[in-house]
């Protein structure tokens, strides 16, 4: 068996009462699971979030900042998120086994709810640069595209992930863009027995998901239903688990857990705090997925952590 856990919307600010060096317990919680794989589905930093009222960040006011400021806002976002000790022991661990895979949402791209084709092509190349060298740990980093696809257990290959980047080409009419639909289309054909698609947004759930893109999320959907192997789609943003089965409108299982570190619009005391994660173990005949809760206290210690576990039936098995 292997197992994956992937996590996502992790904001430093949410818990300002929990002092730097115990922030975050939760990502020691997934480091005592040991992993074999790590997946980042994004908002990594908030650049923005809550209401003006209660957050000097409300949503949207990177907009105003001179590339600049822009810049130096990320690059300090992303050294304080390293720099924070269960997160960084945990981001070591899986570099070192060559273990991690990350995509970027809104937040960490320019802003909430941000397409590409809102953002200035300077504030793009900032966010782009600073994801690859922060997160994708390049020093010098790549021209390729954040879009891509690994086959796992790298060993005995098994699935095929493949990891989309839902904002760089987004406009109203596409979330992916012509060339990344192309490649996921392509790449979705292959003779191991699943492909789970990873995405930051969801396929039918918040207000930004896949299927607002009627043409773009037709040709998933026959896409999937053409697919020799199971298809699964995991995906974070909207600070909930949820675990949806196929159905009229859903061509697959749709996998969400989101919001490891996050509370809700940036309010200034404890209110719908969330702690989430999920993992996904599998092998040739079987998936299984976990969505976890975790509590924390007040001076961030693990307080409890809750499970639910769920054996997903697979159309066809190897
Ligand atoms: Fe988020």
């Amino acid at each position: 068996m292997t197992r994956i856990a992937f996590a996502s919307c992790c904001r430093y600010e949410s818990f300002p009462h929990i002092p730097h060096n115990l922030k975050q317990a939760e990502w020691r919680v997934v480091a005592d699971t040991n992993p074999d794989y790590l997946f980042l589905l994004g908002d990594q930093i908030y650049m923005d979030y809550g209401l003006r009222f209660f957050s000097q960040e409300y949503i949207r006011s990177p907009e105003k900042l001179t590339i600049d400021q822009f810049e130096a806002k990320m690059d300090a976002k992303y050294s304080q998120q390293f720099s924070v000790p269960h997160f960084n022991n945990l981001i070591t661990k899986m570099r070192e086994k060559n273990a991690l895979f990350a995509t970027w949402d809104d937040h960490d791209f320019a802003w909430d709810n941000a397409l590409g084709s809102d953002v200035p092509d300077d504030k793009k190349a900032v966010s782009t640069r600073l994801f690859k060298q922060w997160v994708l740990g390049q020093e010098k980093p790549d021209d390729k595209p954040i879009y891509r696809y690994v086959d796992l257990p790298k060993d005995n290959p098994v699935a095929r992930f493949i990891i989309l980047d839902n904002r760089s080409y987004s406009n109203k009419k596409s979330m992916l863009g012509e060339t990344q639909m192309a490649f996921l289309l392509e790449k979705m054909q292959h003779k191991l027995a699943h492909t789970f698609v990873c995405s930051s947004l969801t396929l039918t759930q918040g207000g930004e998901d896949w299927s607002n893109f009627s043409d773009e999320y037709a040709l998933f959907c026959q896409a999937v239903h053409a697919s020799e192997p199971n298809v699964f789609f995991v995906a974070g943003d909207i600070h909930k688990n949820k675990l949806l089965e196929p159905n009229k409108k859903r061509p697959c299982y749709e996998i969400i857990s989101s919001g490891i570190s996050v509370n809700y619009l940036a309010l200034p005391f404890s209110f719908d705090d969330r702690h989430n994660w999920g993992s996904i173990e599998f092998d040739e005949n079987s998936v299984t997925v976990e969505l976890h809760k975790v509590k924390v206290s007040n001076l961030g210690e693990i307080k409890e952590t809750e499970c639910t576990r769920s054996t997903l039936s697979l159309l066809n098995t190897g």
